[in-house]
């Protein structure tokens, strides 16, 4: 009787084992999936961004991140079959504002980043409910860097201020420093 429930035990034990297993796999595709993702719309703005400020300089360029970037994420989004964007807890455009899931990872980055974790390779991810659904989300920090401060930093000139502001009245992503998250990568991906 007692080796039968043994051998019962085992049996379900190693079943579990697989289905573990089988999860652990899916769970590294679904975060190579979503690091691929957020590395595509990374390279796609900062190509985007580069050119234009190189070719137009910093005010036209406002209009080339206006117009550009949300069409960029969008295909992005639409390539991948997932949802890939920015958020930030200091947004310019207000239609990148995190979720309550979002700001609550983006809080966590900032305390990660005051004990000293590298910027660079920082990223989350889980497997949650959104609206009821399952999905898988990853995000990825994005560090300031020297380039960004003409348009995010403490000194936005004159004339490049007054057409942010004509764009985005209630922008809110200026201020930052070198170093700083400016935001993170965010891509949610349905699962079964
Ligand atoms: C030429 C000005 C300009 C420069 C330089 C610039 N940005 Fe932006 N950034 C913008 C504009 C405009 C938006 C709003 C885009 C939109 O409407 O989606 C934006 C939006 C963002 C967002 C999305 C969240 C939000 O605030 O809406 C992130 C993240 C971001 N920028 C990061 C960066 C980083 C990192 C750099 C440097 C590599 C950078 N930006 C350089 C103008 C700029």
């Amino acid at each position: 009787m007692r080796s039968i429930f043994l051998s019962l035990l085992v049996a379900s034990s190693a079943q579990a084992d697989a289905q573990a297993d089988v999860q652990a796999d899916n769970l590294q595709t679904l975060l190579n999936q979503s690091r691929q993702a957020a590395k595509t719309l990374g390279m796609e703005l900062k190509q985007t961004l580069q050119m234009s400020m190189k070719k137009k300089g910093p005010v036209d360029s406002i209009s080339v991140c206006n117009m550009k970037a949300p069409e960029i994420t969008a295909r992005v989004s639409l390539e991948k079959n997932m949802k890939v964007a920015r958020t930030s807890l200091k947004v310019r455009n207000p239609e990148n504002k995190p979720d309550a899931w979002e700001e609550n990872v983006l809080k966590d980055f900032e305390k990660r980043k005051e004990q000293g974790e590298p910027v660079k390779q920082m990223e989350y991810f889980e497997l949650t409910k959104r609206n009821g659904e399952n999905v898988f989300r990853y995000m990825k920090a994005i560090p300031t860097g020297e380039v960004c401060l003409t348009c995010h930093g403490e000194n936005v000139s004159g004339l490049l201020a007054g057409k942010i502001h004509s764009l985005y009245p209630d922008d809110r992503a200026t201020g930052f420093n070198t170093g700083d998250i400016r935001g993170a990568f965010t891509v949610t991906i349905e699962v079964q």
